[in-house]
């Protein structure tokens, strides 16, 4: 079985940000994991596409960004020109959730859809064979470092048993309280991709800890 490791910047140190990009890359992440909020949506206020377009001279990982932000078709065009590959929108957030789905595969990149912890997967069987990405938020979203919610799990593996059933090829990504212990849980679950902040770039080697968390997520 093969997973991927998607660092959060957000749990990153801001003032060396490029520095601890490049560690995780080294280290063998997969996936940037880029957190937009717009203090809005959620409780705080993060980055935009200048930053996105500053680490993208720096980086080939595929950079994944995370929208939680309120009216995303907005923004959507600004990030994909600064360089994001994947742009993950909240079903929570869009209205015409069709439509924003279309607009970023129209404009170039992979489309994702996230769900809060309170959102049943139930409510996106009308476009999962239209996106690429499963994004099952396992915090309330907002903030690195908070506690895995388990509900998550049953979660993924409903996700997992519909992706089968219906032949489809999405991926499941987890958010949120990701590390050592509840890695392979998730995995277990049926989850490919595994966003993880504190747990990386907390660690006293961010670089060495990305194979250490991939390691642990598949015992
Ligand atoms: C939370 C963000 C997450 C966050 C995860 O709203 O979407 O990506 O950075 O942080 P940890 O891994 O510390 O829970
Ligand atoms: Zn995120």
């Amino acid at each position: 079985m093969t997973i991927k490791i998607a660092p959060s910047i957000l749990s990153a140190d801001f003032a060396h940000l490029g520095a601890q990009v490049a560690a995780v890359e080294a280290g063998g992440a997969e996936y940037l994991h880029i957190d937009v909020m717009d203090g809005h949506f959620v409780p705080n206020i993060t980055i935009g596409p200048l930053v996105v377009a500053a680490l993208r001279e720096r980086s080939q990982m595929v950079f994944d960004t995370h929208l939680m932000i309120e009216n995303p078709d907005r923004y959507i065009p600004d990030f994909i020109r600064a360089g994001s590959d994947l742009i993950t929108v909240h079903q929570e957030a869009c209205a015409h959730l069709h439509r924003t789905l279309s607009l970023i595969k129209e404009k170039g990149a992979r489309a994702g859809v996230a769900l809060n912890p309170a959102t049943p997967w139930q409510s996106l069987a009308c476009v999962l064979d239209m996106v690429d990405l499963v994004l099952v938020m396992s915090v309330n979203p907002g903030f690195g470092g908070q506690k895995f919610i388990n509900s998550a799990l049953t979660k993924i593996e409903d996700l997992a048993r519909c992706r089968q059933e219906r032949g489809l090829a999405f991926e499941i990504q987890v958010d949120g309280g990701v590390n050592r212990t509840t890695a392979p849980q998730v995995v277990q679950a049926g989850a490919d991709v595994l966003v993880a902040g504190s747990a990386l770039f907390g660690a006293p080697a961010p670089q060495a800890e990305v194979a250490c968390l991939r390691a642990a997520a598949l015992t």
